[in-house]
């Protein structure tokens, strides 16, 4: 337990800044024991918002050991200011006056790796959210915004790059071999968008000419060993900048735009003005070393980090409240250039993915809150999918509800009047409706309201009448404003000619033959002159994230698997096919009956492997069964055993039945060309690996052979760990342990390489993973420091191993609430985001949950547990 009980941090308390800082000018002196940072900022009464404000300068410091403060050139003695807590009151200020402060701080001992931190022998910043108060004394809010000049010094030796936010201004040569370095950043921005680097770094260059001629230089700086790993993040970056130009008309605004590689990173990426800082594992690759999922990741994130420039930078957050206002905004912008690089259909599928199984469980879990929170403790705890992805999936409803145009001219408006701005989610949607001429006022309650929307839908085709009708039930008794994509079939796959003749008791515009707007509890559609009975293809391109019902036939389900002109939903109709064919596997093994696989999955996914000129890409995505963590979110009460060993069967069964087309397909997809990360061979690569992964899981051991070769030859990591995930995860854990072994040997010198490695393992589906788990968290390649190493190792044992992480006797549960122990004092944001597997034990089978429930009551007796956890962990055992 803790001392004090931390404190809700409240939406409707939020109260405009009583002071600003026009000007923060900082220096950073670096040595190895400490830096001492010294600022003076240029500050006066928000006299705007509060008239008659005589209030006392608070300003808020983690971590720091004050040495003085001066107002205005005079120094302050202990009775002219309280330092209590993280508060520094300072009693008396004018309406105009300068504020240095002096204090030192020290990155060598901080694993929080929040302020100013090591990481590999350099000094690097993460100030977003609430971090740069362990850097110096300040109004760490994102609404006060300043003009940010600093001084970098240090040893010349060891650090000779020295970066900050802006353009370098000035430099000098001082004494005993040290040098300092002054950036000054143009553009006002909030303290949390603050960056600084210190090191020995490489450094890739760049360029690129905006839309108006400017040349920008950009630059890429990485530790010497890995300069061979930036080309792809380059070329990343440079289509992401022409991209927001075609697609949002949005201009870069520096001279310069940097990246930097650190190992050390809690997150992704980091999208400081001017100077983005990034995970080294997001950013670096060659074919060596890096998957294609890899590289996919790196395209999205370096433009995702580019993004923010617009929405974020110069658009920035009133307050962490409308922390979806950039996230989401920009989550949804870098789909969008996903999609538009790669496969626009398979990119949907996958963030439908990620909903359906992230998201929704997280919105049926403990931790649920809506896309604009009322409340947090902690605002570390807040960045998640809910605030991500459906934060996206907000925006692209409004971007379907408006149209293209209609959209453009909604974000067009928005960045011209916000920018220099800290705003609100509604700011953002009142520009949408404004542009538009329409309102949004039903619609914005997805913002507001958590929870997963359900609708049923129920169809009635009167043949006599030529009439046909959906009925749409919401399950919320006040409804949502959702879009849903929808078209009818006839039997002969074609679309189905037919008349809207009444709809939503007098809105007669809710359908416009594609998107119908769902506005009440209860609506219906109705068509006349329908000749025969269609197929509804409904919920088309996934165009709300809610759940939505309907009592498909298993033969409607191939057939929509065949005919539906949406490939998103050609694509769901065979997950739900395998679905019901799995939920009846499993009642099969409840009742001790003999496991039978209905004849018809195989039949279809024997013709999507036969079918010539189906885009390997989606052929991939289709062959997939359903996950165990997308069944168990399915289901009331979880038994993740019961749901593997069903959804196992099901896919030895297929893989068996398959084997010839899928070894067929393999040598067909396996030709020796030299790699490139581009889409159409990524595709093939994950076509080829996908039979690879299915033939291993057939009973006919002669397929190993064909992962043991594959492994041996072939020029990129993308197939290497192909073949070695595909042995890891089968029965031959000879030759698992071989490759596993050889691998090893071969890439021990390559930490990202290492960490694939290490998650590899951790990740296996096989029964008796926790032994292994144990030995790979005392191997020398693991660090519980390191956030990657933590995230390989007990990350993906949690959220991949599930067999184990559920053993029955509980210990892999209580291998996690261990770790989250030892990192609840090292890195507390690490440690709380390890909680979410834990916090939904009453969705699990009594015998699990009660486990579960166990240790996540032992972390809570922990002394100095952090606000971090405490906020999770408190909020998992609540009473409901
Ligand atoms: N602003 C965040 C990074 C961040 C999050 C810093 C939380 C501090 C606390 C950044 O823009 C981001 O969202 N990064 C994502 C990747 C992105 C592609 C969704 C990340 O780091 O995972
Ligand atoms: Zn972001």
């Amino acid at each position: 337990m803790r001392d004090a009980q931390p404190k809700n941090i409240y939406l409707k308390d939020y109260q405009s800044p009583l002071f600003l800082i026009d000007q923060t000018h900082l220096r950073f002196d670096l040595f190895e024991d400490y830096t001492q940072v010294d600022s003076r900022l240029v500050m006066r009464r928000n006299r705007q918002q509060h008239q008659n404000n005589n209030e006392p300068l608070v300003l808020v410091g983690q971590q720091l050991a004050l040495l003085d403060i001066k107002v205005d050139g005079e120094l302050l003695t202990s009775a002219d200011y309280l330092l209590e807590g993280d508060l520094l009151t300072i009693y008396k200020v004018s309406n105009n006056f300068e504020l240095e402060i002096s204090n030192r701080i020290e990155p060598q001992n901080n694993t929080a790796l929040e302020g100013l931190y090591k990481s590999s022998g350099m000094f690097c910043t993460q100030c977003e959210a609430e971090g740069f108060r362990r850097i110096t004394y300040y109004l760490d809010r994102p609404d006060v915004m300043s003009i940010f000049t600093t001084e970098v010094i240090a040893d010349k030796a060891r650090y000779p790059i020295l970066l900050s936010n802006g353009n370098a201004v000035a430099q000098a040569e001082l004494a005993a071999g040290r040098h300092s370095i002054t950036w000054h950043d143009p553009h006002k921005k909030p303290c949390y968008l603050f960056a600084l680097v210190a090191g020995d770094l490489m450094v890739k260059d760049g360029s690129f000419t905006t839309m108006s001629g400017r040349m920008v230089e950009l630059k890429i700086f990485v530790e010497p060993q890995n300069i061979d790993k930036t080309d792809y993040a380059m070329d990343a970056l440079k289509r992401s900048m022409k991209w927001d130009e075609d697609k949002y008309g949005r201009e870069y605004d520096l001279d310069i735009f940097m990246i930097v590689a650190v190992d050390d990173f809690n997150m992704g990426a980091m999208e400081n003005k001017g100077l983005n800082i990034f995970n080294s594992s997001c950013v670096l690759a060659n074919p060596q070393t890096a998957t294609d999922a890899a590289y996919q990741r790196i395209e999205a994130i370096v433009a995702h980090e580019y993004f923010h420039n617009w929405s974020g930078n110069r658009v920035t957050c009133r307050d962490w409240f409308q922390l979806s206002l950039k996230e989401g905004f920009t989550v949804y912008r870098d789909a969008q250039f996903t999609a538009d690089m790669n496969s626009k259909t398979v990119k949907r599928i996958e963030d439908a993915a990620i909903m359906r199984t992230v998201q929704f469980a997280e919105d049926a879990g403990p931790m649920a809150h809506p896309v604009q929170p009322d409340s947090f403790i902690e605002i570390s705890n807040f960045y998640t999918v809910t605030i991500y992805e459906k934060g996206a999936e907000i925006v692209g409803m409004i971007h379907k509800l408006m149209g293209d145009a209609g959209f453009r001219k909604g974000s067009d408006l928005y960045f011209e009047r916000h920018d220099g701005q800290a705003v609100t989610i509604d700011e953002f949607v009142s520009a949408m409706e404004d542009a538009n001429n329409t309102s949004l006022t039903q619609f914005k309650r997805w913002y507001k309201v958590a929870g997963t929307p359900r609708v049923d839908v129920v169809s009635h085709y009167d043949a006599e009448a030529k009439s046909y009708r959906l009925d749409f039930k919401q399950s919320t008794s006040e409804a949502f404003l959702i879009p849903i994509e929808l078209g009818l079939i006839a039997q002969d796959g074609s679309v189905l000619e037919a008349s809207l003749s009444s709809c939503a008791e007098n809105k007669a515009d809710c359908y416009d033959g594609q998107l119908f707007q769902l506005t009440e509890t209860e609506q219906s559609l109705i068509f006349s002159d329908v000749a025969e009975e269609p197929v509804p293809s409904l919920l088309r391109d996934f165009s709300a994230p809610i759940k939505l019902n309907y009592a498909y036939s298993r033969d409607q389900l191939l057939f929509l698997m065949q005919f539906d002109s949406d490939g998103f939903n050609r694509w769901d109709a065979g997950q739900n096919l395998a679905l019901d064919v799995i939920f009846e596997v499993m009642q099969q093994q409840k009742n001790g009956q003999p496991i039978t696989v209905d004849q018809r999955l195989i039949t279809a996914y024997q013709g999507l492997l036969q079918q010539s000129g189906l885009d390997y890409a989606m052929l991939a995505k289709a062959m997939l069964l359903p996950s165990v963590s997308y069944i168990a979110e399915t289901q009331a009460e979880i038994d993740i055993h019961a749901i593997n060993n069903a959804r196992s069967q099901v896919q030895a069964i297929l893989a068996d039945a398959l084997a010839e087309d899928l070894l067929c397909l393999y040598e067909k997809l396996n030709t020796q060309t030299a790699y490139l990360p581009e889409p159409a061979q990524m595709a093939q690569r994950g076509l080829k690996n996908t039979a690879l992964a299915y033939l291993l899981k057939s009973s006919d051991p002669q397929y190993c052979q064909l992962a043991v070769n594959q492994f041996g030859t072939n020029d990129n990591m993308t197939d290497s760990m192909a073949a070695l995930s595909s042995l890891v995860n089968s029965a031959y854990s000879t030759a698992a342990s071989i490759a596993l072994e050889e691998f090893y040997q071969q890439w021990s010198a390559e930490p990202l390489v290492v960490n694939q490695w290490l998650a590899v393992q951790a990740g296996s589906v096989e029964y008796g993973n926790l032994e292994n788990i144990n030995k790979l968290l005392s191997h020398e390649a693991f660090d519980i420091k390191n956030p990657n190493k933590v995230r390989s190792v007990i990350g993906t044992f949690a959220g991949q191993s599930l067999v184990n992480f559920h053993a029955v006797d509980g210990a892999g549960y209580q291998l996690l609430a261990d770790k989250i122990i030892l990192l609840n004092t090292l890195n507390p944001q690490i440690a709380s985001r390890l909680v979410a597997p834990l916090s939904k034990w009453r969705r699990y089978v009594a015998s699990q949950g009660v486990q579960m429930k166990k240790q996540l009551q032992r972390i809570m007796a922990q002394e100095d547990l952090s606000k971090d956890v405490y906020e999770v962990v408190s909020k998992s055992l609540a009473a409901e």
